[in-house]
């Protein structure tokens, strides 16, 4: 029986401790605002940018909500990210991706300011990450590793191996647990004996992107596997890319999906807003 990590517990905690702070912040008369900035009308971004502001709402952090229009051009973007890049009342700037295919996503990131790139994504950010430098990080593998020290689990000396290679998750996710002192490895789709590269993990964090890929046979008993997909199936039910059922007795310690690492996102990116104004 593996100990659920209760992401939902640990992204609450940590938006309590930020609320706090916001608190401290507006006494000495500084205000936290995140400019978030939303190009077409995809429902999953919609779904996802209403959450960002939700959180903003309970923290204390003034979001602004920028909602252009699908036709808007790339030029026209940029102009408003610069015109915030400018304006010292806005601290985080966040552009919901994807953006409409005749928008280029790299121009768009290259053009937020490092020092307010709240989603760590701009390229200043992460070489200040890959060289141990102050920098904005990605929020997702950043809440993961609040995930492991928030639950004991010591990432120092350990296997990690990290499935997945994407610039947001698995190579930020190697950075970090490199930073904690692990030793890392990052599989992908073309690495060799993929089950026998995970079975030696310590703590294995998934983020291939393919439904209940990884099952017990992946997995060394008494391992912490954390889960980064999430999909839904035909019935409309939830699932990862790690098949919890068959998983779950023989990990150590697992995050459920809902419920693990996806209510982490939001926390850090709070944590990164608050951290912009600091
Ligand atoms: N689209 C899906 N996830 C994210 C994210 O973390 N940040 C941004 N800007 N867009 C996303």
């Amino acid at each position: 029986m593996a100990n659920i990590i209760d992401g939902k517990v640990i992204s609450k905690q940590i938006k309590d401790e930020l609320k706090e702070q916001v608190a401290c912040l507006n006494r000495d008369g500084k205000e936290v605002c995140l400019a978030v900035i939303q190009v077409g009308n995809d429902p999953a971004s919609t779904v996802y940018v209403g959450n960002k502001k939700k959180a903003c709402e309970y923290i204390g952090i003034k979001s602004l909500a920028y909602e252009l229009p699908e036709k808007t051009t790339e030029a026209e973007l940029i102009e408003l990210i610069e015109k915030l890049n400018k304006d010292d009342n806005v601290h985080g700037i966040l552009v919901q991706l994807p953006v409409p295919k005749h928008i280029n996503e790299e121009t768009i990131i290259n053009a937020i300011s490092p020092s307010k790139d709240v989603d760590g994504f701009h390229p200043s950010s992460v070489g200040a990450l890959s060289i141990g430098k102050k920098g904005f990080v990605s929020c997702t593998p950043a809440g993961i590793i609040q995930l492991l020290k928030r639950s004991g689990i010591e990432i120092s000396g350990k296997e990690c191996v990290v499935v997945g290679r994407s610039n947001i998750v698995g190579k930020p996710m190697a950075m970090l647990l490199l930073r904690e002192n692990g030793t890392v490895t990052v599989c992908h789709s073309k690495t060799k004996d993929l089950k026998e590269v995970c079975k030696r993990a310590d703590i294995l964090v998934v983020a291939i992107g393919r439904p209940k890929m990884i099952d017990a046979s992946y997995v060394k008993e008494g391992a912490t596997v954390i889960d980064v997909g999430i999909h839904r199936n035909e019935n409309g039910k939830l699932c990862g890319d790690v098949d919890y059922e068959s998983v779950e007795p023989v990990a150590g310690a697992i995050t459920p999906v809902p419920g693990g690492v996806g209510p982490m996102t939001i926390a850090m990116l709070m944590n990164n807003c608050v951290e912009a104004v600091l």
